[in-house]
């Protein structure tokens, strides 16, 4: 087991290296299943989700070849008769559920092993279901599978409305990618409109699909017979962009991160000036300069472009020494708290009543042996472990690097004490 040794970094500085988004490549990947051409996907962060995606697709009979952070991907030998989709990573990687839109609109039927939910939640996939369903599919939910088959004589979906419950990354992504192949016109009303779902979008239009109002909460998709191949470029990580203002705004030291879109991560900006950070944004970078009484701040996550689920552990751990006390509520996810014990070890002090912590800052966190979760849980344990006094051994790196690429050694660049050492 790898565990991560953090001592107190006082004196960070510098620039920091933001990856590819993790939650864009990973759809990308997916998206590639909609052609038989060859798509070329650059700037893919190496993280083993991205492995696992590309493992799930290996598996179906796709060839892949990776030089540096760049994939060449060839579904053209897909057999559906002779090989299935592998049950363990489809439960252990939500994203891999996303290949469920590409390979129905393509292939007509198949079957699906349904996904897990997680320690952040039950993820459900209703909201897929119900989509694909609208769109001339029949779904069937077996034991540890759907089964789902287009309805009509020559297999293909049929484009209709389609009006989401909730804001869903996930089902948005699957019913957009569906819908590319699908026989005439389809709505897709209250979509989410996160950025990863607008790369997506870019990437579908190079290959010739006809998409309109990406990015708005209502999406227009002409169906079209075939897609061709394409290269793409992956997007900046946001949230990886995020955890590093916070970073920086943690520590007390001003950074400085590229590339990155600021309008990406313009809920992020807004809390940490409201905690008193000075943020400054040039062509594709953004410099935060902290100020040492950060003050607490009161935050509320919400689909984007609300504050992101994701950052709400880093924005914690940031609070946990803030002057004041801050009203942190999770509204995405049910059980997205795990931070909270670990924090607490530290000597922080956070009540959590219902989705909703209370955080009153303290004077400073003293270090301790610390268990990540999961991916963001682990990231703001990281975070708090920079400003304790001494060293913290943490944990749990398996979801760590699941997420972040190289998180420790970029820390490090810019000034971090952090050790990797594997124990047995
Ligand atoms: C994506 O997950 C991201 N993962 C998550 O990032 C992110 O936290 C989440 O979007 C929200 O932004 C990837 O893109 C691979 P959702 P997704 O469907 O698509 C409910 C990370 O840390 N819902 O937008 O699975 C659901 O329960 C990960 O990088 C239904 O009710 O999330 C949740 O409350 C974690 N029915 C809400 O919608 C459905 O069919 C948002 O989930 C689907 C979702």
């Amino acid at each position: 087991m790898q565990v991560l040794k953090v001592s107190e970094s006082k004196r960070l500085s510098g620039d920091i290296k933001i990856s590819g988004a993790k939650n864009s490549a990973l759809v990308l990947i997916a998206a590639s299943l909609l052609t038989k051409e060859s798509v070329q996907i650059s700037n893919v962060p190496k993280l083993t989700d991205v492995y696992s995606m590309i493992k799930l697709l290996l598996g179906i009979g796709a060839t892949i070849s990776e030089t540096s952070n760049k994939l060449l991907l060839q579904t053209n030998r897909i057999d559906f008769l002779t090989e299935k989709l592998d049950v363990e990573i489809v439960q252990s990687l939500r994203a891999s559920f996303f290949c469920i839109g590409p390979l129905l609109a393509r292939f007509g039927e198949l079957r699906m092993p349904l996904p897990g939910g997680c320690r952040i939640g039950v993820r459900p996939i209703d909201e897929h279901l119900k989509g694909l369903k609208r769109l001339g599919a029949s779904v069937k939910v077996e034991k540890d599978h759907i089964l789902v088959k287009a309805l009509s004589p020559e297999k293909r979906l049929v484009g209709a409305k389609v009006k989401f419950n909730c804001k869903s990354v996930g089902a948005t992504e699957t019913i957009l990618m569906a819908a590319t192949l699908a026989q005439g016109k389809t709505i897709i009303e209250n979509s989410a409109q996160e950025p990863e779902i607008q790369d997506l979008a870019n990437m579908l239009r190079r290959m010739g699909a006809k998409i309109k109002g990406d990015g708005t909460d209502r999406i227009e998709v002409e169906g079209v017979d075939q897609l061709k191949g394409c290269s793409h470029t992956v997007m900046p990580d946001r949230i990886e962009a995020g955890t590093f203002l916070i970073a920086s705004a943690i520590t007390r030291c001003p950074l400085t991160i590229s590339p990155v879109i600021y309008e990406h991560i313009e809920a992020v900006i807004f809390k940490l000036e409201e905690s008193g950070c000075l943020v400054k944004k040039s062509d594709n970078s953004i410099s935060i300069f902290p100020i040492r009484d950060i003050k607490s701040v009161d935050i509320t996550t919400r689909p984007y472009p609300g504050f992101p689920t994701d950052l709400q552990a880093p924005f914690m751990a940031l609070m946990t020494t803030a002057k004041g006390t801050s009203k942190i509520e999770e509204t995405i996810f049910e059980k997205r708290m795990h931070h909270i014990n670990e924090l607490n070890k530290m000597g922080a002090n956070i009540e959590l009543q219902g989705n909703t912590a209370f955080v009153v800052g303290v004077k400073e966190l003293r270090p301790s042996i610390l268990q990540g979760k999961d991916l963001r849980a682990c990231a703001a344990i990281v975070l708090a472990s920079l400003v304790a006094r001494g060293e913290s051994i943490i944990q749990g790196l398996e979801h760590l690097d699941r997420g972040y690429e190289n998180f420790d050694m970029k820390l490090n660049k810019a000034g971090a004490f952090i050790s990797r050492s594997r124990t047995f």
